[in-house]
């Protein structure tokens, strides 16, 4: 098939490039590092909020390049998930990239990510365990996968991740250690609404009234970090968390957890080390997570 140039790469107003395929994108990073420049990989999955520009802003504080991946990754979606309706408006992203001052877009088609007879993957360590990776088993897999080849193929020295996805940040910093992968991983804090919802992609399906409940989340799991940090019962607290948010109307709660921050292992009690509550709940039709520095 004949690619197009649009499909190979163009420039976008002054600065702002795409790229379609590997072979361009190793182009551009190859132009970049003979002239001797550090390059930052924010990888996203498109719908872009606040939280991803933030993340634009202080790759471009570490780096004298930024790419911005947009990729909607199928492999980290079962098939009974939202891949088909997951939020997409690459012209909207595009120009909220140039104006975040983005050097380069890497967008690739799934043909061009995963070609026919792609069958390798990245297993996820113990980080991966439970929660997100209990109830959806396949996840964390894709995830890694994914990350190993952008992190292949744009070569970053550093690769920043919002907190909000804090098990995967988890994961992804095991798997750099694990692999001795050559970058650093940044976890930038979460960004939230004035309400405290944690800003995400998945927010565009709540409704007026979804949405009037889901700050609840945050409310709920900062009043547990706090107990925690002051010496609280943790399996006392973890079940009135529950109950507090079956209580504002969220359908189902998947997991409550306090877990050490950097193992993300079990913990009875604060014993000074820091922590972090984690939470999924379900809201009508959508799921949310969230989590919050404890101690
Ligand atoms: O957090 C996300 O948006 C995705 O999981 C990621 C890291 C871009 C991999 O597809």
């Amino acid at each position: 098939m004949k690619i197009s140039d649009e499909q190979k790469g163009h420039t976008l107003g002054k600065a702002l490039k795409i790229s379609r395929t590997v072979k361009d994108l190793r182009k551009q990073v190859a132009k970049w590092r003979e002239a001797g420049r550090s390059i930052a990989l924010v990888p996203t999955m498109g719908a872009l909020h606040d939280g991803h520009i933030g993340l634009v802003k202080l790759g471009k504080k570490q780096a004298d390049r930024v790419v911005v991946s947009i990729f909607v990754n199928p492999t980290q979606f079962a098939p009974t998930e939202d891949l088909a309706r997951y939020p997409r408006d690459e012209a909207g992203d595009l120009a909220k990239l140039a104006d975040a001052h983005a050097d380069l877009v890497w967008s690739p088609a799934v043909e061009e990510m995963y070609p026919p007879g792609f069958s390798t993957g990245v297993l996820p360590g113990s980080a991966a365990e439970d929660m997100e990776g209990a109830i959806r088993p396949h996840h964390f897999g894709g995830v890694a996968t994914v990350c190993c080849k952008l992190f292949s193929q744009v070569t970053p020295d550093l690769a920043i991740f919002g907190e909000k996805d804090y098990q995967q940040l988890c994961v992804l910093k095991q798997m750099v250690r694990d692999l001795d992968l050559p970058l650093k991983i940044i976890g930038a804090p979460t960004k939230r609404a004035d309400d405290g919802l944690a800003l995400s992609s998945r927010n565009a399906y709540l409704s007026a009234e979804e949405r009037a409940i889901a700050p609840v989340l945050n409310a709920v799991l900062s009043a547990l970090a706090e107990d925690v940090g002051k010496g609280a019962d943790i399996p006392a607290g973890t079940t009135e968390a529950k109950r507090k948010l079956l209580a504002a109307g969220f359908s189902a709660v998947d997991y409550v957890e306090v877990r050490d921050a950097e193992t993300l292992g079990k913990v009875e009690r604060y014993g000074g080390v820091p922590l972090r509550v984690l939470s999924a709940v379900r809201l009508g039709k959508t799921r949310l997570i969230d989590n919050v520095r404890a101690g």
